[in-house]
């Protein structure tokens, strides 16, 4: 009898899905629990991206816009970059998974960084391409390392910047020197889904490289960050014209969800919500350091919206143990780090719970 499925398939370990909250607090038999596992924005969504989603309710027999032409031409004019080097994603998830599709095929190699964001490993392997992996040192990448590990089969490298979730960042000159030693062939994948919290202005921005004719240079962001819409899934790549185009013929045509288009597009405008979301991320940081220190405990300094603490025990009991508390945070055994935690700025009194939890389940009242 024929396989059900591939070898590639049955090898995959699954992305590990979270609850829904109602449910965990209806296991564990709480009320007003905090998330603060998936480095969303605490604030909620953008106010601007609200109004014009009720706006556009009243069209939802129509079919969206298949060429996300509004929100393009936006981004466009915002970022200085080119209209046709833009495609648009039901998430920045979906053009990882449309880049890997169009331009890998079986034992392509492509390089991931670790720990970094499990999903660039797990699409590689659904197709059959060979992940490559790359160790950060001291939860920083050297991209000496990752020119190490090029070969003639490398198609695509995935450098995430910030790095989830090490909250690390890649410097512009490291890049340029690390750029240059590339094959023209290479596709380097920025990751800049944490990039509105990057405050220093040494971090390199893929933006910078989408004109280059080989290697090539797509930048991945998201609105399910900074501006408060994961749910409604929406995020894009930006890349020269050329892949786009070869993108363009994988993607399914009404991929961006007339929702999403107009909520995204309203979200551009929202200055003052973002304004006020770096605010709190930042200030949270600040506070957040500051009371994890005077617990005694090590954590990596990080660049985005959320941070590592070293708990040492097992982060899982941990996770366990906060869960019962109604705090949710992440533990990073699936990255490979069994003593850390990783936790998002909330609001400030969601900081102050967290870190009431965090005191009582480390029995450091
Ligand atoms: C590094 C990184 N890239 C991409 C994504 C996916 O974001 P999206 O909601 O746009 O699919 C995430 C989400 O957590 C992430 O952490």
């Amino acid at each position: 009898m024929k396989e059900l499925v591939s070898e590639n398939i049955k090898r995959l370990v699954p992305y590990p899905p979270g609850k829904p909250i109602e449910e965990l607090e209806r296991e564990y038999g709480i009320k007003g629990s905090i998330k603060l596992a998936s480095n969303e924005n605490p604030l909620g969504p953008s106010p601007r991206a609200v109004e014009a989603i009720k706006k556009a309710l009243g069209k939802l027999h129509r079919y969206p816009d298949g060429s996300g032409y509004y929100l393009r031409q936006k981004l466009s004019s915002k970022f200085g970059i080119p209209f046709d080097g833009i495609v648009l994603g039901n998430g920045s998830n979906e053009i990882i998974d449309l880049l890997i599709r169009t331009f890998i095929a079986e034992k392509d190699e492509v390089i991931v960084t670790e720990p970094s964001f499990l999903v660039y490993r797990l699409m590689v392997q659904a197709i059959g391409g060979e992940p490559i992996p790359v160790s950060l040192k001291n939860f920083a990448l050297d991209l000496n390392d990752v020119i190490e590990k090029c070969s003639r089969s490398t198609k695509i490298i995935f450098l995430n910047n910030p790095n989830n979730p090490t909250g690390s960042t890649i410097r512009k000159r490291d890049f340029e020197d690390f750029f240059g030693r590339l094959s023209s062939s290479t596709i380097v994948v920025l990751d800049e889904a944490y990039i509105e919290f990057v405050r220093d202005g040494d971090v390199v921005r893929g933006f910078d490289y989408v004109n280059s004719e080989g290697p090539f240079v797509v930048t991945l962001r998201t609105f399910s960050k900074a501006y408060g819409l994961a749910g409604l899934r929406i995020g894009y790549g930006v890349m020269h014209p050329l892949l786009a185009d070869y993108i363009n013929r994988v993607r399914q045509p009404f991929n961006a969800n007339s929702l999403a288009q107009a909520g995204a597009l309203a979200a551009l405008d929202d200055d003052a919500f973002m304004h006020k979301t770096r605010k709190t991320v930042w200030n949270g940081l600040k506070f957040l350091y500051l009371e994890i220190e005077k617990m005694g405990l090590e954590y990596v300094r990080s660049d985005a919206n959320f941070f590592l603490i070293k708990v040492n025990r097992n982060a899982k009991d941990i996770y366990e143990a906060m869960l019962k508390k109604g705090v949710i945070i992440r533990a990073m055994n699936a990255y490979g780090l069994t003593n850390y935690i990783r936790v998002n700025v909330g609001t400030p009194e969601e900081n102050k719970r967290f870190l009431q939890a965090l005191r009582e389940v480390l029995d450091m009242k």
